[in-house]
């Protein structure tokens, strides 16, 4: 598919992933990206990983998050290329942060979008991949999460999915050549297989996965385990986590449908996940079982705005972009400790490394899973 893809929020932890399989799929890739909460590093390391089609890789380094400003960015890159579709991963995403800072998400997420629309829309461009999430159904009756259940937000992070997804739909319905697809994440964890890419949180951790790697490499002390009086197996809340290399391809499915032949997608929702519940200590004992370490523990209150269980019904992503995630909590776990123990810092500087060494340290590690992307991609 040697199509012509903006990637925002490219440098990011799903971002980078996606736009790797972006240019191992043929695909020549523009990517913008504020490095608020991202490393452009982890685009250095996505060209090297592309091979000869990293060379297919632009990066605009987005200086301000000043609404008048990001349209000018926008603009200018728009000016430079002709797009055949969007993928828009910019944003912030911390459920705790947006409940202390909502302005900044409103602003960040619901304008940014619109201003990108926008954009897009001046220059003919109207396909569209959305990143939106599962916090769309909020705390749902029951489980699993089909795409049309009610959509009940529990906090403002997931709210700004909401708007945004609102947005699109409206936008679709104003004007139908808009092709759009919604994709609602799950909960997103893991590393690229090669360990040069992964998650890489500025601070505290808000989320679980990157919480426990930290404690694995001695970053942290202990994991608080948030409520083990739930309803559920272990009595810890249960989650639909979900491989982030599974995740990318679930973005290149829906842009194979975005640019099938006569496909009228409307403006679409899909979950992405695995189907699967999988609780706190489950993920904590599987990841004991990836990296050899022992996870501390801490049995704290319930964190507020959480629910109980959440995972998806993964039907509709099956049958219509002919996506199924391939990965399970083993590989998650075993992808997400290599990444740990080569990069302890995230894309930080290594105590000895230097990022050449790292580069080449892995390549030799990982030239076989290269290869065998290569050839079978
Ligand atoms: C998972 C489970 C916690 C941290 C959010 C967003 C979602 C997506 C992923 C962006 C819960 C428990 C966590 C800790 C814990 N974000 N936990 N101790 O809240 O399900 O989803 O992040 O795409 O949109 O809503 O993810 O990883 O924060 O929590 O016990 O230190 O781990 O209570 O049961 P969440 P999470």
């Amino acid at each position: 598919m040697s199509k012509s893809i903006l990637v925002t929020g490219g440098a990011g932890y799903i971002g980078s992933h996606t736009v790797l399989q972006l240019l191992l799929s043929g695909c020549h890739v523009a990517t913008v990206d504020n490095l608020d909460n991202s490393s452009e590093v982890a685009i250095s390391r996505v060209r090297h990983l592309a091979g000869d089609s990293g060379k297919h890789l632009s990066f605009h380094k987005k200086k301000s998050n000043e609404a008048r400003l990001k349209k000018i960015i926008y603009i200018k890159i728009f000016l430079n290329c002709r797009f055949d579709a969007v993928i828009h991963f910019a944003g912030s995403k911390a459920v705790g942060e947006s409940v202390a800072k909502p302005l900044l998400y409103y602003n960040n997420n619901v304008i940014g979008t619109i201003i990108l629309l926008e954009v897009m829309a001046a220059y003919g461009c109207k396909k569209l991949v959305f990143s939106s999430s599962a916090s769309v159904y909020g705390s749902p009756d029951r489980v699993p999460c089909t795409e049309d259940f009610p959509l009940a937000p529990m906090n403002p992070y997931g709210q700004t999915k909401l708007m945004a997804e609102d947005i699109c739909r409206d936008l679709h319905r104003s004007d139908p050549e808009w092709q759009i697809m919604l994709l609602r994440y799950f909960n997103p964890v893991g590393a690229h297989p090669s360990g040069l890419l992964g998650e890489d949180p500025r601070g505290i951790p808000n989320n679980l996965m990157p919480y426990v790697q930290q404690v694995a490499v001695e970053r942290r002390p202990t994991l608080t385990v948030f409520g083990n009086n739930y309803s559920t197996k272990d009595g810890t809340g249960v989650r639909d986590y979900i491989h982030v290399v599974d995740l990318a391809d679930g973005h290149n499915a829906a842009l194979n449908k975005l640019f099938e032949k006569d496909s009228k997608i409307g403006c679409e929702a899909y979950n992405l996940g695995t189907g699967k519940g999988t609780s706190v200590l489950e993920i904590v004992s599987a990841f004991e079982k990836a990296s050899g370490k022992k996870i501390p523990l801490v049995f704290g209150e319930r964190r507020p705005g959480d629910c109980e269980v959440l995972y998806a019904a993964t039907t509709k992503a099956e049958t219509q972009l002919n996506w199924k995630a391939k990965y399970g909590i083993e590989e998650m776990c075993r992808d997400q400790w290599n990444w740990a123990c080569n990069n302890p810092y995230g894309y930080g500087k290594s105590d000895s490394n230097t990022e050449d060494e790292i580069i080449s340290t892995k390549t030799k590690a990982s030239d076989s899973w290269f290869s065998d992307v290569c050839i079978t991609s």
